[in-house]
């Protein structure tokens, strides 16, 4: 097998196709972002990076920064995080609110928008949103070895100024308790964490410890081994919302989505990989990177379901 050319025909297969889906648009600072791109980054267990198309591009991380928010959370509270969030695939939109009234203010998992939320004011913790956002910047660069990633102010200013359905999912949960800060810290803190900008090359290396049980690669653990399994199933079950069957089924590898049209993909023992186009599919998730993901796991046959690496 050979994962470059297997990545050159990808990125020239996602160069000419032809439905490349709809740019997300109720972000309006997200509106404007050229669909015609498209970028791959693949790191390997053995440190190898292989990459292509627009693979060095900034694109706003958005709901990929959930599976980071949710990783920190673990670590200050741990299993106390599962009395204010669920861990079941929701069946629903990305930002419903319908199911948060039936449920009681706990929302299915940490991957919606109302389950973020929570995480966020689990990570808020009495600070203030700097203090919080501070800390998962330097996380993320820490995970990524590079102090170059940062937030875009205007990315933020932009789903600060028209994120009302998330100040109603925070300002609902909070007449629950399982939001326990003002909506407004909270969203500070959500909405600057999904602000934050990476290419694919800077997001698959911070997915590294997610595919080595917890280990960073550069030596240390991120977190225990279970951790890491947990949230990769979460990713599996949960990362693209409704869609998270569709995924699993057509690529089968845990992954998250967000609506910048990125979307990361961990493969356990293997390879962390960043995919990235910004039209996105019905589901709000990228309609070319899940294409490039579905083709990458069956030319590799890398889905977490398959005995043998190989065409298949
Ligand atoms: O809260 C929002 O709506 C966005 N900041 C993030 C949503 C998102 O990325 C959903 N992903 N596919």
């Amino acid at each position: 097998m050979d994962l470059s050319q297997i990545v050159e025909e990808i990125v020239a297969a996602m160069r000419d196709a032809d439905d490349r889906g709809t740019v997300a648009n109720y972000i309006p600072e997200l509106a404007g972002i050229d669909p015609a791109q498209f970028g791959i980054a693949i790191v390997m267990a053995d440190g190898r990076m292989i990459a292509g198309g627009d693979a060095d591009t900034g694109f706003s991380i958005q709901s990929i920064s959930k599976v980071f928010a949710l990783t920190l959370a673990l670590g200050k509270v741990g299993d106390q995080l599962w009395e204010r969030v669920g861990r079941e695939p929701s069946g629903n939109a990305f930002n419903s609110i319908v199911q948060l009234e039936q449920e009681k203010g706990v929302p299915r998992n940490p991957f919606i928008n109302a389950g973020a939320i929570v995480v966020a004011d689990v990570n808020l913790g009495g600070h203030q949103p700097r203090v919080a956002i501070g800390e998962m910047l330097r996380f993320i660069r820490y995970l990524a070895e590079d102090d170059g990633i940062a937030i875009n102010e205007a990315v933020a200013a932009s789903e600060t100024a028209t994120g009302f359905r998330n100040i109603a999912l925070a300002n609902y949960m909070r007449a629950f308790g399982t939001v326990r800060h003002a909506a407004d810290l909270v969203l500070g803190t959500y909405i600057h964490q999904c602000a934050i900008e990476m290419s694919c090359r800077q997001l698959a290396l911070a997915g590294r410890y997610l595919m080595l049980d917890g280990m960073h690669p550069a030596g240390g653990r991120v977190i225990p081994p279970a951790r890491a399994r947990r949230i990769n199933a979460l990713m599996l079950t949960c990362g693209h919302y409704d869609a998270s069957g569709d995924f699993a089924f057509r690529v089968g590898i845990p992954g998250k989505s967000g609506v910048g049209g990125g979307i990361l993909a961990i493969v356990p023992g293997r390879a962390s990989i960043a995919a990235w186009s910004p039209g996105l599919n019905a589901n709000g998730n990228s309609q070319l990177g899940t294409r490039a993901l579905e083709e990458l796991a069956r030319r590799t046959g890398w889905s977490v379901f398959s005995p043998t690496e190989g065409d298949a």
